[in-house]
């Protein structure tokens, strides 16, 4: 997909607002996943950069709800949270799906 990734940083920074630690983190997460994947033959680098980008929106929702997060309340709140936001960016559904599954099981993609 043309300029994912600025796509998804713009929607990031829109989602964090001023959370800049989360802002950051996300990006690092993004950077080391992208070298990772330059060693590797087969990859889709728009779900790399989807799953890196995205993997902790379900925090805000739970420290906002719950006034907690943890590995449980991300996985409870964060693939709604990542599906509405590549939903609104048109990203493909079949790939919606994936992102969903992969972003909270992985936790090799927490750093
Ligand atoms: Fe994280």
């Amino acid at each position: 997909m043309k300029y994912l990734k600025a796509i998804l940083i713009e929607k990031l920074i829109d989602f964090f607002e001023k959370d800049y630690r989360r802002i950051n983190h996300a990006i690092s997460v993004l950077f080391e996943c992208e070298q990772i994947i330059k060693k590797k033959k087969y990859y889709d680098t728009d779900l790399v950069t989807a799953c890196a980008l995205l993997h902790d929106v379900g925090i805000k929702e739970s420290e906002k709800i719950l006034g907690y997060n943890d590995g449980k309340t991300q996985e409870q709140y964060g693939p709604k949270i990542a599906e509405k936001i590549l939903k609104k960016i048109k990203f493909p559904g079949h790939k919606i799906i994936i992102v969903k599954q992969l972003d909270y099981c992985q936790p090799s993609l927490t750093l």
